[in-house]
């Protein structure tokens, strides 16, 4: 198969990039290649793929609060000129989305038809690039994702680890509340999905769902860091310019009825240590 990834370089685009490697691929990322370009239109096309894997995005939540504008030119019109690409070869694509597109104000996790509602700009222009897929790419997946983590990247675990072991005390939000991704488990996910041209809109995170505290306590617990103490703070004692969605866990309803489940994000942390 020929298939495009872009944001290569990426947590998830490396990862997909080991995970497809037997494929004759053809990899995307700055500063080589700017989605943003609309040559990427012709260029995507001319390499005639079947599939197309879009993770690439302006992923920096406070970086796209302060400048909303750049945050749709990569997430939106960025996305834009990958779907006119999948529409124009007919190629399958798959775009990744966030569980921010909703605003967290639900009481039980959001399903895939939920009414999305982004409270911050990061948000919109990820949703925007839903919108813009589904106008143009007749063959697409949307997955959603939330709070993704990958061996040797700088996401939440490994800031943690760190934060511990240079101030000894750590104080972490209760009340920002989500499912983690391990980024190894979603690629053998997206691997199956993409295998049954059931084109749709999917949530898959680990199954489970913690705040960003209790995230932080197995964190340190399961990196022999247990008896560093955790203070539990409310996300109002932060000034940030971005404002997540206080609770946005995921249901996978419409992967699950696929076969397609993901196992406890406790079981995938104790993975992410071991690698
Ligand atoms: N990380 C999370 O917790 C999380 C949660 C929910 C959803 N998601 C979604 O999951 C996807 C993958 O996230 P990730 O964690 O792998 O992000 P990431 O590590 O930031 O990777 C994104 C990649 O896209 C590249 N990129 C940015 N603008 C580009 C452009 N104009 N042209 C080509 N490449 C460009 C980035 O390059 P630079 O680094 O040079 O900008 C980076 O290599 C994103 O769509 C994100 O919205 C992520």
């Amino acid at each position: 198969m020929k298939i495009i990834i872009t944001g290569y370089k990426g947590q998830v685009g490396a990862a997909l990039q080991k995970a497809f490697a037997e494929h004759e691929l053809f990899l995307v990322d700055l500063p080589e290649h700017d989605i943003t370009n609309p040559e990427t239109v012709a260029q995507f096309a001319d390499f005639a793929p079947d599939l197309i894997l879009h993770p690439a995005a302006l992923t920096n939540v406070d970086a796209c609060a302060r400048n909303p504008r750049l945050a749709y030119h990569v997430n939106a019109f960025g996305t834009q000129n990958v779907a006119l690409a999948a529409q124009r070869t007919g190629a399958a694509m798959l775009y990744i989305s966030t569980n921010e597109v909703f605003d967290g104000t639900a009481t039980d996790p959001y399903h895939e038809f939920a009414p999305t509602n982004p409270i911050n700009p990061y948000a919109a222009s990820k949703l925007a690039g839903e919108q813009i897929a589904a106008r143009l790419a007749q063959k697409l997946y949307i997955v959603r994702i939330a709070w993704a983590f990958a061996p040797n990247s700088n996401m939440f675990p490994a800031k943690i680890i760190r934060a511990a072991d240079e101030r000894g005390a750590l104080k972490v939000v209760t009340d920002e509340i989500s499912s983690p991704t391990y980024v190894p488990d979603l690629v053998a996910a997206l691997k199956k999905l993409v295998a049954t041209d059931h084109y749709g809109t999917y949530h898959l995170t680990n199954a489970g769902i913690c705040s960003r505290f209790e995230f932080a306590r197995e964190i340190l617990r399961l990196s022999g860091r247990g008896d560093i103490p955790v203070q539990p703070i409310t996300s109002d004692a932060f000034e940030r310019a971005s404002t997540p969605p206080k609770y946005a866990p995921l249901q996978n309803n419409c992967a699950a009825a696929l076969g397609i489940t993901m196992r406890p994000w406790q079981e995938a942390l104790v993975d992410y240590f071991a690698a």
